[in-house]
């Protein structure tokens, strides 16, 4: 694979250079926010945005298996943050001493705080039993509803509003509380609003919890393990390296 040598071998679709660097100043300064929320709602037309955005998603065989459901009742919050809360309880035993302490003092979810939250389901049985590209893996369910968290996350960092994605529940849980159908999987409480501030790093390489890890070891060429000959050659360096975009310095 050679690169494209001068303007002629390529066709140029690219954005114009400030709408380029916006789109990497979403990636780059996203965060998943979970604290420093402030009341102030998100203008309805900013939430339309956002819904819009999430269901412009690619999905397998273009099934779109998501739905969304705002949730805005103060007793059904407290419902889902008691569920969040006894699984984080049932987590922590996972892990051993000290850092089973270290998880019970992190936050991770601000379902009461935040002034929106989103739950989002997918429905394994949308468009019937024979999705195109799903029998090979019934999961491209799932990953397609994440591309349209995914979108809705960074246009909503555009947005200037927070949005955490909060995980840590029992499915019947969250089923029972949000009246879903048997077959509708909840994947994530949304918590979303203006905040006080994007922190530059994630809140858990903050807390020396976990740290981004090195991009060349996860890059191969031909097979796993494979890190050698001129296609790697000619991008190994820039993978490590802080570049233009890179707003987390
Ligand atoms: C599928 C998924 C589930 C997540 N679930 C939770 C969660 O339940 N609680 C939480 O605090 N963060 C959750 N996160 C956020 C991650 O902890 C966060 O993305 C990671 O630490 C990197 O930080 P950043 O998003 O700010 O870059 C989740 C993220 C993803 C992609």
């Amino acid at each position: 694979m050679k690169d494209a040598k001068n303007s002629e071998d390529r066709s140029d679709f690219s954005f114009p250079e400030e709408e380029r660097r916006g789109v990497y100043h979403a990636i780059y300064t996203r965060r998943d926010i979970r604290k420093e929320f402030l009341p102030t709602p998100v203008p309805r037309e900013i939430l339309v945005r956002l819904l819009r955005a999430a269901h412009h998603a690619p999905s397998v065989g273009f099934m779109q298996p998501w739905n969304f459901i705002l949730v805005e009742d103060p007793s059904i919050r407290a419902e889902l943050k008691h569920a969040v809360d006894k699984e984080r309880q049932a987590a922590a035993i996972i892990f051993e001493s000290p850092r089973a302490e270290k998880f019970l003092s992190l936050k991770v979810e601000a379902i009461l705080e935040a002034p929106l939250v989103i739950g989002v389901t997918i429905d394994p049985s949308r468009d019937g039993p024979h999705v195109l590209g799903r029998l090979s893996d019934p999961d491209t369910d799932l990953y397609s509803a994440s591309c349209g968290i995914m979108n809705m996350w960074l246009a909503a960092r555009a947005e200037g509003i927070g949005m955490g994605w909060v995980t840590i529940f029992r499915k019947g849980d969250v089923q029972k509380i949000l009246k879903l159908p048997y077959h509708i999987r909840p994947i994530g409480l949304l918590c979303l609003g203006y905040v006080r501030e994007f922190p530059a790093r994630p809140m858990l390489e903050t807390e020396e919890w976990a740290f981004r890890q090195k991009l060349s070891d996860l890059v191969a060429v031909d097979r796993w393990d494979r890190r050698e000959g001129e296609l790697w050659e000619g991008i190994r360096k820039g993978l490590d390296q802080p570049d233009e975009f890179d707003w987390e310095r």
